[in-house]
């Protein structure tokens, strides 16, 4: 299955990069095509609401970014990772960018390629993360009514171990 993993961290070493170093090495020791984009090192800006995709843009955006790679790598994922540090009880405003840009690409229906969706958070305090939990239940499982195979958090010791697990359900 090819998998997309956005990290949406600004720190190349950092406890989300930790997760999602564990995550691709596992993955694609059970044979998966996985593409780790670390969206902070891209041109990204936010959604203009213009409605372009929804009309005359048949599904493109008009704004020609960074954006476009991660389209492309999207219409042929089987599942997508989203990796974010908190910050202010939500994810990174990196990644926020760009799960609202998926407005032209997963509203109002994803592709049917995309199946599975797995989120990794990582949080100076634990419980912080019902903002996010609330987007990924909201937004991808009820509403995308993709397959959720978890929520992992830095604050969890075993968190190495259950993403291991979560890859060899996959
Ligand atoms: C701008 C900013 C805002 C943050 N806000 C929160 C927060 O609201 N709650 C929290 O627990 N940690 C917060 N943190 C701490 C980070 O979530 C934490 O250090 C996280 O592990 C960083 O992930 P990383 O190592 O992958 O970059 C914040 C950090 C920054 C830089």
């Amino acid at each position: 299955m090819k998998i997309l993993v956005l990290n949406g961290s600004p720190r190349p070493n950092g406890e989300t990069a930790k997760m999602v170093n564990v995550f691709e090495k596992e993955a694609q020791e059970h044979g998966h095509q996985v593409d780790v984009i670390n969206v902070c090192n891209m041109n990204i800006r936010g959604c203009l609401a213009c409605e372009y995709c929804h009309g005359k843009g048949n599904g493109q955006c008009v704004q020609k970014d960074d954006m476009q790679k991660i389209y492309a790598k999207l219409s042929e994922a089987g599942m997508l990772v989203l990796a974010a540090p908190i910050y202010y009880h939500g994810i990174s405003g990196q990644l926020k960018c760009v799960i609202d840009r998926f407005y032209a690409a997963l509203y109002p229906k994803a592709p049917e390629t995309l199946k599975k969706v797995a989120m990794f958070l990582s949080s100076g305090d634990p419980d912080m993360y019902t903002g996010a939990e609330f987007s990924y239940d909201g937004d991808f499982l009820g509403y995308l009514k993709l397959e959720g195979m978890g929520i992992f958090t830095n604050h969890d010791e075993d968190v190495m171990n259950k993403i291991k697990e979560m890859v060899s359900l996959l």
